[in-house]
C-alpha cells in the first residue's frame, strides 16, 4: 500500500512537472545564430581535445606554462568531458562525439563505488545521467544507483546534510557547492521508486536554507557542523575572496541548485530561495555590464580583478531555468538576463578561437583565487554548463 501511494506521488509528481515546461520566452533569431556558431565551434574543439588527452585520463584546465591540466577519475571534474560530448552529440548527431563519451565514461564508471567525495553527482550524474537521459540503456542506470547509494553513505541524520569533504581541518564541512549533487538523489528515488534518496536531498536543501545564507541571500562557502549535535561551528570559506564575501560560483551553485530542487520537487520553498539568490546577483552593484561576474562579488580591487565565465555559464542556465518557473515580470527579468549572459559569453572576449585555449570552448574562469589556482584559465564545468545553456536556450526559445 505505502509502495503503491509512494508510486501514485512519483507519477503525479511527474505530471506537474511537465505541466510547468510551458514555455517561457521566445529566442532571438540573432542570439539563436550565434548560439549555432558557439556549438558549432565546441563540437570542433571538443573533437580537438579528444586526440590531445590521453586515453585514461580527463580534460581539466591550462596549467601555469600554458600546457593542457588533465585530471584522474576521482577528480570532480571528471564527469564533465563525457557530459560536454553527450550534449554535443545531442546537438550535432556526431557519432563520433558518442564514440569519444562511451570512452571517458568507461575511465570513469569505477567511481560509482567512491564514498569519499560528495561529488558524485557532478562526476556521474553529468556524464551517465545524460547518456541515460538520451538512450535510456539500463546499464547506466545501474551506475546512476549505485552512485546514488555511494553518495547517501555521506548523509548524517544528526546535521542533516551530506558532508562535503573528507580532507582539510573541518569537523563536518558542507560547501554550498553540494547543492548541485543533489540531482542525482531525486532522480534515483524517481527511477528506484525508494523515497530515502529524496529526503536525504531535501533534508540536506533544508539545512543549507538554514545556515548557509545570509540575509541578503548571498551564501557562505563552508559551514562547518558538530557531528553529534548538528551545531554549526563555523561558517568559512575555502574559495572565496572572505568569509563574509559573496564567492561568484558559489552564488551560481545555489541558484542552479534551488532552481533544479523545485523542478525535482515542486516544493515553493525552493523556488522562493532561488528566486531570492537570482535577485541578489542581478542586483549586485558589482556584476559588471557583461553580466559575467567577476570570481567574487567582494573581490578586492574590483574592476582591476578576472572574471569567472563558469560562474557566468551556470547561472545562464539556472536563470533560464527559472524564468520558467516564475511569474509576472519575473519571467522576461530572468531570461532577458541569461540572454545577455550567454551573448557576452559567446562573443569572443570568452568564446576560444578554433584549435586554441587548449580546446576548451570558454576563456576566463577561475577555479580558486586564494591558492592562486586556475587563475584565468578555461574549466571544463565552465564549458559544459555553457553548452547546457545554450541547448536550453534553442529547445525552450522555440517559438
Ligand atoms: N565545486 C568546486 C568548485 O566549484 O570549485
Amino acid at each position: 500500500m505505502e509502495k503503491l501511494k509512494l508510486l501514485t506521488g512519483i507519477v503525479l509528481l511527474s505530471a506537474m512537472s511537465a505541466a510547468t515546461n510551458v514555455l517561457a520566452q521566445s529566442a532571438k533569431p540573432e542570439l539563436i545564430k550565434k548560439a549555432d556558431q558557439a556549438l558549432d565551434l565546441a563540437v570542433k574543439q571538443y573533437k580537438l581535445m579528444a586526440k590531445q588527452v590521453p586515453d585514461s585520463l580527463l580534460p581539466r584546465s591550462t596549467n601555469k606554462d600554458g600546457s593542457l591540466m588533465t585530471s584522474k577519475s576521482d577528480w570532480w571534474c571528471s564527469g564533465f568531458f563525457p557530459g560536454t560530448l553527450w550534449y554535443l552529440y545531442e546537438y550535432s548527431k556526431d557519432e563520433s562525439l558518442k564514440q569519444e563519451a562511451l570512452k571517458r565514461m568507461a575511465v570513469i564508471e569505477k567511481e560509482k563505488y567512491n564514498t569519499h567525495t560528495h561529488d558524485l553527482g557532478f562526476m556521474m550524474y553529468c556524464s551517465f545521467g545524460n547518456a541515460y537521459r538520451l538512450t535510456k540503456d539500463p546499464t547506466y542506470k545501474e551506475v546512476l544507483l549505485t552512485s546514488a547509494k555511494s553518495l547517501s553513505t555521506r548523509f548524517n541524520p544528526a546535521v542533516g546534510c551530506i558532508k562535503s569533504w573528507d580532507h582539510g581541518s573541518f569537523t563536518f564541512p558542507v560547501i554550498i557547492d553540494n547543492m548541485m549533487n543533489l540531482e542525482l538523489l531525486t532522480w534515483a528515488s524517481r527511477v528506484s521508486g525508494d523515497p530515502s534518496f529524496d529526503k536525504i536531498a531535501r533534508t540536506h536543501a533544508n539545512t543549507t536554507i538554514k545556515n548557509h545564507f545570509r540575509d541578503d541571500y548571498s551564501s557562505y562557502h563552508v559551514v562547518d557542523y558538530n557531528t553529534a549535535s548538528g551545531a554549526v561551528l563555523q561558517k568559512k570559506t575555502h574559495q572565496g575572496a572572505a568569509d563574509s564575501s559573496a564567492w561568484s560560483r558559489g552564488q551560481a551553485w545555489g541558484l542552479y541548485g534551488y532552481t533544479m530542487l523545485y523542478r525535482e520537487t515542486k516544493d515553493k520553498k525552493y523556488l522562493s530561495q532561488a528566486k531570492h539568490i537570482a535577485d541578489f546577483i542581478l542586483n549586485n552593484p558589482h556584476l559588471p555590464e557583461d553580466m559575467i561576474p567577476y570570481w567574487d562579488y567582494d573581490a578586492p580591487g574590483i574592476p582591476n580583478v578576472p572574471r569567472d565565465a563558469s560562474a557566468g555559464a551556470i547561472a545562464a542556465a539556472a536563470l533560464l531555468e527559472l524564468s520558467r518557473y516564475a511569474s509576472g515580470k519575473d519571467v522576461a527579468r530572468y531570461w532577458n538576463a541569461a540572454e545577455k549572459m550567454l551573448t557576452s559569453l559567446a562573443s569572443p572576449a570568452y568564446l576560444a578561437r578554433e584549435g586554441e585555449n587548449n580546446d576548451f570552448i570558454l576563456m576566463h574562469s577561475v577555479g580558486s583565487a586564494p591558492h592562486n589556482s586556475e587563475v584565468d584559465v578555461p574549466l571544463s564545468y565552465a564549458d559544459y554548463y555553457f553548452v547546457e545553456a545554450l541547448l536550453r536556450y534553442k529547445q525552450w526559445g522555440k517559438k
